[in-house]
């Protein structure tokens, strides 16, 4: 378990001695109240952990276990704990939450409330606050989404709001600033996007706030008035570029996978309680300080994959209690501290790729940390070379605490003298139509991308399993292509073309060129690459980095280099409808790619800013990797788009009237379903087997579809695909069908929503988990289901 858990556990614990100590458990349960929790059992559709659950139970009296308690305080329920399962499904279509929060009112002087795994989903209702007198309120691992509801304001003595793991999207509101008592406030694990309100400031009794994992950015607010704050957490979202302002009782501080790039502030040294540090994977430059080695406190310190810089000295002490200490992939140079070094036994120390003197870990050459550390936080302007190598000289030298540079860093910017006779070859002879296949497309279609089969062999690097985004130099890619030789090449279309490459540590990546025109800026690109850089998601063909090639003159761009992942297993129709019997994805299979695409989608749509929308999707856009994991390979870059002069929305595609002209404000009202149409087309093709080829062919199965959704199971067995007939589960198909339909439908209006297609990909990959563990004996799937679709509660 985590310091952190640690913590917070602490508190919430806390509170439960509190809450106990008025407590005396015999008395007699006002029978109205007995008769809610049955009800809520009913509602619940009577999982396993309520099972003990009847008539005749003494809910006060039953002995609590780590799954199920039940308080009282005389006559009155004051605490409920239902934990369900691992396993634990989605509630089924039926439930609703709003009729189960009417129910759980009804137990009005509940002061603690704990719901975790039980399939919950919907949006919260804001009825919930008619439980006036709550005090701790835990729902992880549910599938809540929509906003947080405001009434919850109105539980003035609420003190620890947990509700991580769920699908709770939006901006944090202004009004959540005005928790008198809240100590408590952990949202991991949700799709909360936006800046945090700066009434934040007035959570003056906050003890541990836990955003990671979300979708936030923007500035942290000035925190210094938080005095009792003791767990920041705000891994794995888009915070920067400043480090935050912060009291000086912080135990733990997680700022990692953000973007900061600032510098690491000197009073931090001061943190005398901070024991778990961790910085890692920004952008912070300028020194390390070396005083956090040894704050008093301190057992665990992570810098890894920033640009600090400075000299180490082996004489630097630690704190006896530092166990683990990451300085990886900086640009440090000098001596690794002797505390480091093997002497100590319980401390694991990593310091790979700086450029130390001395370790057993690999390192990088000296000249690199010199010179990286000299262009780091700078973005070249149009300056004669000169004068920019003293700007940044300059800049390298106040190097420190680099606040003000915000705007940043796409370092190293690979100049060179563009030579019209370039190391590019134009193999015109294997052009690559893009017009050819698109049809009504008018936006950018990556139709490049399509024939690529991208990979990451460092899949098993890291959590997304990629390397971090990083700038490549020319050399590199000139290496990786063989001087772009032809036997690389893997296509062309009008925005420049594809090679495949090998780097050096063995891993291929896709290449693409991009030939810029003279009146695009460098700061111009920055915007676009920044955007890009972002595009990297276990369901898209992600951005691994980029490189520049400049003309000397004015330092403007010649050509762009993009990297991506490469891919190695085929598109998603070679799996469905042309490929080789034995190689024909199962029900479960194509399920799990349906809901892969549509992460992806989601990602797309609201997991950056701004969101990527009209991304002509099409099923031999989606790659397949080694696992069978699906990812969109062609999505509407921005710069591409930008560069063909188009910007990406209304390519007309899915939507019948009006999508020639689109109104601005249709257009921002449907913003993404035009994707949800594309979808739809992919998802038929998957159910049928079929390759469709013409829009009418797309309606008149829709039309089938339809029709066997009315009728019966036969009906629909008839038309899904052969080679998965006998393994689907009605159920699931139906589902299937039925969402696939409404993908489809004219209206953009009436398309659903993305979350509302996760959701129902989902309850068919359920009802089809549970069908297929029914009936093994009868799965007569063509493909080994290596992959039970199983449902993670968790969407990243
Ligand atoms: C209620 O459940 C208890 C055990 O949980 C069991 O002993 C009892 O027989 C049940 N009563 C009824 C009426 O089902
Ligand atoms: C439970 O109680 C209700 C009335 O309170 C009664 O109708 C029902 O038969 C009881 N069920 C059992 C299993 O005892
Ligand atoms: C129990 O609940 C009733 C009704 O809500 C309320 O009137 C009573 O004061 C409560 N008792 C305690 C001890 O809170
Ligand atoms: C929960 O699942 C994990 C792996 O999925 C398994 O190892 C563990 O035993 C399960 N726990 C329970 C209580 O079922
Ligand atoms: C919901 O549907 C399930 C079958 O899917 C059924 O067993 C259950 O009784 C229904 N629950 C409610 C509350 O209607
Ligand atoms: C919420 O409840 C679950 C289950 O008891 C627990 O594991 C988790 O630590 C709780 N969250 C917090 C922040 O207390
Ligand atoms: C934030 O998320 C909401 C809901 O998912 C979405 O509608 C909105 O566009 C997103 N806003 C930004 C700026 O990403
Ligand atoms: C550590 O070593 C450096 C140079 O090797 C020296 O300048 C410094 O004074 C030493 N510091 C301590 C505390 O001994």
């Amino acid at each position: 378990m985590s310091l952190m858990d640690k913590l917070v556990r602490h508190y919430v614990s806390l509170f439960l001695v509190i809450v106990s100590l008025s407590i005396n458990c015999s008395e007699q349960l006002q029978s109205s109240q007995a008769h809610t929790l049955l009800r809520l059992q009913l509602l619940l559709n009577y999982p396993a952990v309520l099972s003990s659950w009847n008539n005749s139970t003494d809910f006060c009296n039953t002995e609590p276990t780590s799954s199920l308690t039940v308080v009282c305080y005389d006559d009155n329920i004051t605490q409920v704990l239902i934990i369900g399962g691992n396993g634990t499904h989605l509630q089924p279509k039926n439930f609703s939450m709003d009729s189960f929060v009417t129910t759980l009112v009804k137990l009005p002087n509940l002061k603690v409330l704990t719901l975790v795994s039980l399939g919950l989903w919907g949006p919260l209702p804001g009825k919930i606050a008619r439980l006036s007198t709550l005090e701790i309120l835990n729902m992880t691992s549910n599938l809540l989404y929509g906003a947080i509801p405001q009434e919850l304001s109105l539980i003035s003595s609420l003190q620890a709001l947990i509700l991580d793991d769920n699908m709770f999207s939006g901006r944090l509101p202004e009004w959540m600033g005005s928790f008198q008592l809240l100590t408590v406030l952990s949202l991991r694990k949700n799709l909360f996007n936006g800046s945090l309100p700066d009434s934040f400031r007035n959570l003056e009794n906050l003890r541990v706030l836990s955003l990671s994992h979300n979708y936030f950015y923007g500035e942290v607010p000035d925190f210094t008035s938080l005095t009792n704050l003791q767990v920041l957490d705000v891994e794995d979202n888009a915070f920067g570029p400043r480090f935050p302002l912060l009291g000086n009782k912080l135990v733990t501080l997680v700022l990692s996978k953000n973007r900061f790039r600032s510098g690491i502030p000197a009073e931090l040294s001061s943190y005398y309680q901070l024991q778990q540090l961790d910085l890692s994977f920004n952008r912070f430059v300028g020194p390390f300080p070396q005083l956090l080695l040894s704050l008093p406190s301190i057992t665990y310190l992570s810098i890894a994959d920033n640009k600090l810089t400075g000299m180490l000295f082996e004489n630097t002490s630690c704190n006896a209690d530092l166990e683990f200490v990451d300085l990886s992939s900086n640009l440090l140079t000098g001596q690794l501290p002797n505390c480091l070094l093997s002497n100590a036994k319980h401390r694991i120390a990593l310091y790979s790729q700086n450029c130390l003197a001395n370790g057993n870990e690999k390192q990088q050459p000296l000249s690199l940390c010199r010179n990286e550390a000299l262009a780091v936080g700078i973005i070249p302007q149009r300056k004669k070379r000169k004068q920019l190598a003293e700007a940044v000289l300059a800049l390298g030298i106040t190097g420190g605490i680099v606040g003000g540079i915000l705007l940043v860093g796409l370092i190293f910017l690979f100049v060179r003298r563009y030579n019209s006779k370039g190391t590019v070859k134009k193999p015109s002879t294997r052009l690559i139509s893009e017009k050819a296949s698109t049809g009504t497309g008018t936006g950018y279609t990556s139709k490049l991308l399509t024939d690529a089969r991208y990979i990451s062999q460092t899949m098993k690097l890291g959590a997304l399993g990629l390397p971090a985004y990083r700038t490549f130099s020319v050399e590199e890619l000139e290496i990786a292509t063989n001087n772009f030789h032809t036997s690389a090449f893997m296509g062309e279309g009008s925005q420049g073309q594809m090679y495949k490459g090998q780097l050096k540590d063995g891993s291929f990546v896709a290449i693409r060129c991009l030939k810029m025109k003279k009146s695009h800026s460098t700061q111009n690109f920055m915007h676009h690459i920044e955007l890009i850089s972002k595009l990297r998601h276990r369901h898209l063909v992600s951005s691994l980095g980029h490189c520049f090639e400049c003309y000397l003159d004015d330092y403007s761009v010649s050509r762009t280099f993009l990297i991506f992942e490469y891919v190695p297993n085929g598109n998603l129709r070679s799996w469905i409808s042309e490929g080789h019997a034995s190689q024909l994805l199962a029900w479960s299979q194509r399920i799990a790619a349906a809901i892969g695409i549509t992460k992806g989608i989601q990602f797309l749509h609201s997991g950056i800013v701004p969101g990527v929308y009209s991304n002509n999707l099409k099923i031999t856009d989606i790659l397949l990797d080694q696992n069978l994991v699906a990812k969109i390979s062609s999505y509407n870059l921005p710069l591409l788009a930008e560069s063909a002069g188009k910007v990406g929305h209304g390519h007309g595609h899915g939507t019948s009237t009006g999508s020639k002209d689109p109104s601005i404000s249709s257009r921002v009202k449907f913003e993404g379903k035009d994707d949800m149409y594309d979808f739809g087309v992919i998802l038929l093709e998957i159910i049928l087997g079929k390759q469709l080829k013409s829009r009418s062919e797309v309606n008149s199965f829709k039309n089938q579809l339809q029709a066997s959704i009315a009728a019966d199971d036969s009906a629909r067995r008839n038309i899904v695909d052969p080679a998965v007939q006998k393994a689907c589960s009605d159920q699931s198909l139906k589902t299937m069908m039925e969402i696939c339909v409404r993908c489809l439908l004219k209206d953009p209006a009436e398309r659903p929503s993305v979350e509302d297609v996760l959701w129902n990909l989902q309850f068919a990959a359920q009802v089809q988990d549970a069908w297929r563990g029914d009936s093994q004996s009868s799965e007569g799937s063509p493909v080994s289901p290596s992959q039970p679709a199983r449902m993670h509660v968790a969407f990243h």
